[in-house]
């Protein structure tokens, strides 16, 4: 696939909360294609992180697509919400919703591409019936809940596997991965068949400028 087709997502959650405004034109300087932003409830995911007054002020801040990613249980009660916040694509988890349809129409129905998460140990079937529905399929290779962590190889196998249902009735869907992308991994996903890559700590920590990194992720 083609590099154009391809694309590199900060995490804000790795950002410098107290400089987050110069870090976002950094990011859109450097080429960064979208702003990943993670919501954990503390129920779904054992962890807290940043909400709406975050999410607008990074609305207003950059022009940049927000990619919202829910890591909460009843999503239902959010995404409307989430979408009037200003999330251009808004992630569910399979594992949080018992109408995953209907959560998926609601996101359509309030302006924002519908995309679907599923964790490490949930198999493809959960999101089977809805490939259609959707316009990205995140593939987690952490278990979600925590930047930092490492890749899971094991998950290749599943996006390998995605890609070739996607081929076959929605080719046109982005499959994500988000969890210990780094330079080391970007390019393993992307030969699995991933097209869009989540990096919170390989973008914000270690030395270099986020340009350089973002680089380095690309060329990796
Ligand atoms: C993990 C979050 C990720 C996280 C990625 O639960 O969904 O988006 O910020 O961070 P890294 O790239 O450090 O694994
Ligand atoms: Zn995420």
């Amino acid at each position: 696939m083609a590099d154009q087709n391809r694309a590199i997502g900060p995490s804000v959650l790795s950002a410098d909360f107290l400089n987050l405004g110069a870090q976002l034109d950094e990011l859109a300087a450097a080429g960064a294609d979208y702003l990943h932003f993670d919501v954990m409830d503390g129920r779904f995911v054992p962890n807290i992180s940043i909400g709406l007054p975050v999410l607008e002020a990074i609305r207003a801040g950059s022009t940049l697509p927000i990619d919202t990613h829910l890591m909460i249980v009843e999503p239902d009660n959010w995404v409307e919400t989430f979408a009037t916040a200003g999330s251009d694509r808004i992630t569910v988890h399979a594992e949080a919703t018992p109408h995953l349809h209907r959560v998926i129409q609601a996101i359509a129905a309030a302006g924002a591409t519908p995309s679907v998460a599923i964790n490490p140990a949930t198999p493809l079937a959960a999101i089977e019936e809805i490939l259609d529905d959707v316009g990205q399929i995140l593939v987690m290779t952490v278990n979600p809940g925590f930047g930092g962590q490492s890749f899971i190889e094991s998950c290749l196998d599943k996006i390998s596997r995605l890609r070739e249902m996607v081929e076959r009735t929605n080719p046109s869907c982005v499959i994500q991965v988000d969890g210990g992308i780094a330079e080391s991994t970007i390019g393993l996903a992307a030969a699995a068949g991933a097209t869009s890559f989540v990096a919170g700590t390989a973008v914000f920590d270690g030395p270099g400028t986020l340009a350089e990194k973002i680089a380095a992720l690309r060329s990796a």
